[in-house]
């Protein structure tokens, strides 16, 4: 493979021959020369590239070169002169590989909104927000399988298609290969693929309780689907969840799991990706790098629900969703919390039953279960957790409550019949990890391809 620009941009300069593919950002004609400005999207930056007008399709094509279209440079690598750049590439050929009609390209050099580039799902990772993007996301998703390799856990793969419905919030979108109207009246789904209602996965928690209780420390990272009717700039039908679940581990482990990743991620990008955060800084978010330099070194405050709630109804602030103790916190309270009382994450623990979900583990006073959550500024929550139910009385009880089929669910009771032991683990949105690290203020422009009511391009 030939380099990319960003291998170029960091190779000495010792009027050696190189060669450039990319597509060209800007070009500068100055009658008897071109500066051309290619890019890769190897790096936020892209390379100068100097063409001389002996060139022999200098009048025909390169003069012409306009933004999109793609090239094939060969040239040597040579001492910039000029500031603003270290590098730059004198041309001894160019081959145009594919216009871009300056009349129908729609991106032109200038600022485009973020909602206009939504509907160019296809073009908009070209540009250079929505490519740094692109960049920091992979970064970010490295980095998590890094640090649960050092930590010794396995990744494990939980079904995308699945009969269970974790959440219990009926938020499953139903996979069915049955021709509409063949649904037979009493039993729907009888006759369907599966023999029975199958759906897309909202969580891969309980599927990963069953390799915790093998291998002690899993996690699984992949895309899970809710058909929650949610348009909001922090909710997506289609979003990517990391779910490490943990044997042996309590709801404070499994804080510090979690407070341990988020800080490891900061400091992670903070180090990988500076041109990026600093684009982000400097044109999206001010004060981002500040805010993860702060997430990196500094814990994360830690308060019961119970005394986050007398903080709510102590604080001056006006609240649309009226407080009081039993309340699920809204948006507004979990920003509130994180950004003016503590100015840095927090992990609130200890729920009221009646908000979560029947497989969190019961605490003493059977008010509150052992969940937590982590809140970071600028978006609420990031992480739900908790640490699970694993004694097979309570667990049964709270199903049955939750009006469950138990028969369906054998498999998930028997994890409790044979060789049951305390186990806790989270899941981390990682498309709000991604708009946090980033600054953007919409989650759909943080996924490549968004899926949210009413819309799915390509
Ligand atoms: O809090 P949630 O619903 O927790 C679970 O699904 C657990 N089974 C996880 C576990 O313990 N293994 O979702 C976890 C996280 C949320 O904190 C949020 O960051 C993200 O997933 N999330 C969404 N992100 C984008 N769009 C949505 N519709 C989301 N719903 C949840
Ligand atoms: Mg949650």
């Amino acid at each position: 493979m030939k380099k990319t620009i960003k291998e170029l941009l960091q190779t000495a300069p010792e009027s050696q021959s190189v060669e450039v593919q990319g597509w060209v950002k800007t070009n500068r004609d100055s009658g008897s020369l071109s500066f051309i400005e290619v890019t890769d999207g190897s790096c936020l930056a892209g390379i100068q590239v100097i063409a001389e007008s002996e060139l022999e399709n200098y009048a025909t094509d390169v003069k012409h070169l306009s933004t999109g279209s793609s090239v094939h440079i060969s040239g040597l690598l040579v001492k910039s002169p000029t500031k603003g750049q270290d590098v730059e590439v004198r041309a001894e050929k160019i081959t145009l590989l594919g216009t871009a009609d300056p009349e129908t390209y729609p991106l032109q050099k200038k600022r485009h909104s973020f909602e206009f580039l939504r509907s160019i799902t296809h073009l908009r990772s070209r540009t250079n927000a929505l490519g740094a993007v692109v960049r920091v996301r992979s970064e970010l998703s490295c980095t998590i399988h890094r640090f649960f390799k050092e930590r010794g856990f396995f990744q494990v793969h939980t079904p995308v298609i699945t009969t269970s419905d974790c959440e219990g919030a009926g938020e499953m979108f139903t996979v069915t290969s049955l021709e509409p109207g063949k649904f037979a009246k009493d039993d729907p789904f009888a006759g369907d693929f599966f023999g029975r209602r199958a759906g897309l996965t909202v969580s891969g928690q309980l599927q990963a309780e069953i390799y915790a209780l093998s291998h002690g420390r899993v996690y699984t990272f992949g895309p899970t689907f809710r058909a929650e009717n949610s348009n909001t700039s922090r909710h997506l039908a289609e979003f990517w969840m990391l779910e490490p679940e943990m044997a042996f581990c309590d709801l404070d482990c499994n804080a510090a799991v979690a407070e341990d990743l988020i800080r490891d991620l900061a400091a992670g990008v903070l180090a990988r990706c500076a041109d990026d955060l600093d684009l982000f800084n400097r044109f999206v978010s001010k004060g981002l790098v500040r805010k993860l330099e702060t997430v990196r070194d500094t814990s994360f405050v830690k308060m019961t629900y119970s005394e986050a709630v007398d903080e709510l109804l102590r604080a001056e602030e006006k609240f649309e969703f009226p407080v009081e103790w039993g309340i699920d916190l809204q948006a507004e309270h979990e920003r509130f919390l994180c950004e003016k009382l503590a100015g840095r994450p927090v992990i609130v623990t200890g729920y009221p039953k009646e908000i979560k979900p029947f497989y969190m583990r019961m605490d003493d006073n059977g008010k509150t279960v052992a969940a937590m959550d982590v809140l970071v500024p600028g978006i609420g929550e990031l992480v739900g957790g908790s640490q699970r139910e694993e004694r097979l009385e309570l667990l049964t009880d709270r199903m049955e409550q939750a009006g469950l089929d138990l028969d369906e669910y054998r498999w998930y009771l028997d994890l409790r019949r044979f060789g049951s032991v305390p186990h806790s683990g989270f899941g981390l949105g990682f498309e709000r990890l991604v708009q946090f690290v980033t600054g953007m203020a919409n989650i759909r422009d943080v996924i490549p391809f968004p899926r949210t009511p009413g819309s799915a391009q390509c």
